[in-house]
């Protein structure tokens, strides 16, 4: 529908109020998308007073760092991260980064989960598209997780990262806030395996290729 200017002035206010109403609403309420249409961009993370994140907005415009991708038809029909990883990293950080080559306190990363194109797959999930056969993103997000360093908020946690994360299902809906995960579920994985301060830097090549200092 097109709206005229007069429209857009008096709905703009509605609009404004519906936002505050939802935001107000509980934590399992979804509020958020990482959608252009958002307002702003978040370059520092934001918490509740009790201490839970707000998740960030406009993930989706911060800097890109790379795509591992873990199809279900791989993996025994069932990913552990299923299935497009799309991975983000916040645009301050991403300064400090090109110039240290150092995550800085508050760095915020994102990975965001989405299924794969089904539609006439063969047994190993794949499709031959116009490019050729392999795997193609779907507009079915699954997830979304981030990775917050900050030693002063998180003293006790391993490399003072924490994480987050809403869960993995095809369509889910995205908290407004969201809850730390213990430890053990999520930071160990990374100090054991990770590259670089806990972040899988193996396996993201704009940051790997962007990396600053000496
Ligand atoms: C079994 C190991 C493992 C566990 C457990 C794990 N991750 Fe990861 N995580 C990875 C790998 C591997 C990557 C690299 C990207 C990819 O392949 O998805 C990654 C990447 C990430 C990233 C992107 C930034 C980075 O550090 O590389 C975030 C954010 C993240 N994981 C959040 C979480 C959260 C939240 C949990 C717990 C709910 C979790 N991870 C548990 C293996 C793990």
């Amino acid at each position: 529908m097109k709206i005229n200017n007069t429209y857009r002035f008096l709905l703009l206010p509605l609009a404004g109020s519906l936002l505050v109403a939802a935001c107000g609403n509980s934590q399992n309420e979804a509020a958020v998308d990482g959608s252009a249409a958002k307002a702003k961009v978040a370059h520092n993370a934001a918490y509740t007073d009790d201490g839970h994140l707000i998740t960030p907005d406009g993930w989706r415009e911060w800097i890109y760092i790379g795509t591992p991708v873990t199809p279900n038809g791989l993996n025994g029909g069932a990913a552990p991260f299923p299935e497009v990883h799309s991975v983000y990293i916040d645009p301050t950080s991403w300064e400090h980064w090109k110039e240290t080559g150092t995550f800085r306190e508050g760095t915020m990363l994102a990975k965001e989960l989405s299924m794969i194109l089904s539609e006439g797959a063969y047994e190993d999930g794949s499709t031959s598209q116009v490019s050729g056969r392999g795997y193609f993103q779907s507009d079915v997000f699954s997830g979304l997780e981030f990775a917050i360093k900050d030693s002063t908020r998180y003293p006790d946690e391993p490399g003072n990262w924490a994480y987050y994360s809403t869960g993995h299902a095809p369509g889910i809906e995205y908290p407004a806030t969201m809850t730390a995960e213990p430890a053990q579920s999520c930071n160990t994985c990374h100090e054991v395996n990770a590259s670089d301060d806990w972040v899988f830097m193996q396996f993201y090549p704009v940051l790997k290729e962007a990396k600053g200092g000496s």
